[in-house]
């Protein structure tokens, strides 16, 4: 039998077709309540996208814990192996908005939400494992180099190109991403990073520096510049397609999270900041070790109640898991809930995709979009009911010892090239002439002192990096370079 249909009211509705009108050609009434809440609702169907990120898709899965982590952190979720937590993934593009094609250069984000016992922990990372910048602060400029121009609405490398040649941090992550990695060829060939190191604290309050790698169970696959342009017009969606399709068809994708651990008196041991999120950690002094394995075995069934409405955050952190001081990270921690605040209403963590699996107790209250309201008529603290929520000094932050000055300064250590030529270095012949072809074909319209600002910095990566772009690129290097040397 089909149900009635109503209005959001609850009341029948007699016809769904035809406006109330005076007389059969007659302008139509304002007492139509039906009409006008079915268009007032239309009117408002679309909530402002993601300022970052708009473009995404997401699954749910399971995270099944291999390897206790006990020794490292009390975090819930990590002490026994074989502990199962349910999480929801989101992969996105970054730069264009929510219908932009799936095949852009860009890095891809990569955000897990674990519905832990002790609350959500969001690991919201991207499929590179370093950031063009180190300062929270510079993150607003950069954005805006690389969004679609005030005047032109379109993308322009000649903006991004002079932001990231006047920051010479961005050379490590401008070689990944105009390698072929910075075009994956969807979201499952693909790992995840979490980017900046985290701390784990373990329950007799030890801390140690983390990590986070996600490697994909499917490998790793970029598309050279030719297989863009092909997959691009044939599909604009084709990693959205990708995703939902092997996971309708029971082919679950899975990645192994491994962690690399530091302990707080080895921080100062590298010629690099290790809190600094344009490094990587070297893996054969920093092993990574298997934490456990995460399968995506369902779709969202509504999208945009599932994956649009879903809001990560590197500040959502659970007990035995705290942030570092990476001052990117730092600048994260407030910009996130406070964008979702924005895009989704100060009561978005109600909404049942945020809704921790752990209870909700406190004595926050009301707000617009309300619907969860504690029937509780205690709503401070402290109060002399006896039956209101309590604080548990078990869950008390750690103690983090501080020396110095409160001071305005870039790292000590910033080496901006070392890793981006040993990046180079690691390619293969091929990916060195693909990332080399990106390289050109981007930089080729761009004016030539930004041109010789990007040679200068990947010259200080690797000599034969910076004079392999300068042939690309028709630029006689032997012009700019001091007589000795010529
Ligand atoms: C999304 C800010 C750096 C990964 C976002 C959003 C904002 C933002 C405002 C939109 C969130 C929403 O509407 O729900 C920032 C700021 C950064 C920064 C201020 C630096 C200070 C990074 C870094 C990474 C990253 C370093 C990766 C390690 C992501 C991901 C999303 C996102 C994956 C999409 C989350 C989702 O799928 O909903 N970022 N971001 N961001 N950011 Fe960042």
């Amino acid at each position: 039998m089909t149900e009635r249909m109503t209005t959001n009211q609850g009341a029948p509705v007699g016809d769904n077709q035809n406006s109330r009108t005076a007389g059969r050609r007659g302008p139509t009434l304002l007492e139509d309540y039906h009409l006008l809440e079915k268009i007032a609702h239309f009117d408002r169907e679309r909530i402002p996208e993601r300022v970052v990120h708009a473009r995404g898709a997401g699954a749910h899965g399971v995270f099944t814990l291999e390897q206790s982590m006990k020794a490292y952190t009390s975090a819930d979720f990590l002490q026994e192996p074989g502990t199962e937590t349910d999480v929801l993934v989101r992969f996105s593009t970054v730069i264009h908005g929510t219908g932009s094609p799936e095949t852009a250069r860009d890095p891809r984000g990569f955000a897990v939400k674990f519905y832990t016992q002790e609350g959500n922990y969001d690991l919201v990372g991207n499929h590179l494992p370093v950031f063009f910048i180190r300062d929270a602060m510079k993150f607003p400029d950069m954005v805006h180099s690389l969004k679609p121009a005030p005047d032109t609405n379109i993308q322009d490398p000649a903006r991004y190109w002079d932001f990231m040649t006047l920051t010479p941090e961005s050379t490590h992550m401008m070689t990944w991403l105009f390698s072929d990695l910075g075009t994956p060829a969807n979201y499952r060939e693909m790992d995840g990073f979490g980017v900046h190191a985290f701390k784990w604290i373990n329950a007799q309050g030890e801390v140690h520096y983390v990590k986070y790698k996600w490697e994909s169970a499917q490998g790793v696959r970029g598309f050279s510049r030719q297989e863009v342009a092909e997959v691009q017009g044939q599909d604009f969606n084709h990693a959205t397609r990708d995703l939902y399709d092997h996971i309708k068809n029971g082919q679950y994708p899975q990645w192994k999270l491994q962690v690399q651990l530091l302990k707080p008196e080895h921080m100062d041991d590298f010629a690099f900041d290790p809190l600094d999120p344009t490094k990587t950690w070297p893996e054969d002094v920093i092993p990574f070790q298997t934490v456990g394995t995460m399968t995506l075995n369902r779709n969202p069934q509504n999208f945009f109640a599932e994956v649009e409405q879903a809001a990560f955050s590197p500040s959502a952190l659970v007990p035995g898991i705290e942030p570092s001081e990476d001052k990117l990270l730092q600048g994260r921690l407030f910009s996130y809930p406070d964008t979702q605040r924005h895009r989704l209403g100060p009561n978005y963590l109600q909404i049942p995709v945020n809704c921790p699996y752990a209870p909700v107790r406190n004595h926050q209250r009301d707000g617009l979009m309300n619907v969860n309201q504690d029937p509780s008529p205690v709503n401070y603290e402290p109060n002399s009911s006896g039956n209101s929520p309590q604080e548990d000094a078990t869950y008390r932050d750690s103690r983090v010892p501080l020396h110095g000055e409160v001071t305005r300064e870039k790292l000590e250590k910033t080496d901006d090239y070392t890793q981006a030529g040993e990046l180079y270095r690691s390619f293969t012949t091929v990916e060195q002439q693909h990332l080399l072809d990106n390289l050109v074909n981007d930089l080729k319209g761009v004016p030539v002192d930004t041109q010789m600002r990007a040679l200068c910095h990947f010259f200080r990566a690797d000599g034969q990096f910076g004079a392999r772009l300068a042939q690309g690129l028709g630029v006689d290097i032997s012009a700019h370079m001091p007589p000795q040397n010529r």
